[in-house]
């Protein structure tokens, strides 16, 4: 049974992240959608928030469950039992940093791969910031999130 991590922030997810989620499903028998604490970035919702909103962005998806984790990727990773990472990779500006961390992560553990899936153009630009930036001046965000993230969003920013 061939089990992949799709790990992130998920500060919401988005579209470019469900694409990426729901082209790895079809891979792979199960996927574990791993959100991170990422207490450094200071995110916007919580993690029981990010881990809720990815659970209902993918209750359609039978093959997709949530897990947040703390710490190193590799060592949940580990725990999971899952032998393989699968990132997105949008615009050219992702290189950089998803090449570091591909690196990094193949030094601590060598036996953990990891596969890229691009996104397609219409999300080559969206990321989780935009979102929040667009949702913090009430512009419409249909195309760019879930129903349940725009939702959330809506809320978040009327407080
Ligand atoms: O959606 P993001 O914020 O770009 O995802 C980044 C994430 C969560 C995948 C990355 O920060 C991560 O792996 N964090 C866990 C801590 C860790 O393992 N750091 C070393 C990576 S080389």
């Amino acid at each position: 049974m061939a089990r992949a991590l799709t790990p992130g922030t998920f500060d919401p997810i988005t579209e470019g992240h469900l694409d990426v989620i729901t082209r790895a499903s079809q891979l792979f028998d199960e996927i574990i959608v791993a959100v991170a604490t990422s207490e450094r970035k200071r995110p916007l919702f919580s993690l029981e928030e990010r881990c809720e909103l990815v659970r209902q962005a993918t209750a359609h998806l039978p093959n997709v469950r949530v897990e947040p984790f703390d710490g190193l990727l590799v060592e949940f990773a580990r725990k999971m039992d899952a032998g393989i990472l699968i990132k997105g990779l949008r615009a050219i500006t992702d290189f950089e940093y998803e090449f570091q961390m591909t690196a990094l992560n193949y030094q601590l553990d060598p036996e953990l791969e990891t596969i890229f899936i691009m996104s397609p153009p219409e999300y080559m630009y969206l990321s989780s910031s935009i979102v929040r930036e667009i949702a913090s001046m009430h512009g419409d965000l249909e195309q760019f999130v879930p129903a349940c993230v725009r939702a959330a969003l809506e809320a978040k920013f009327a407080e």
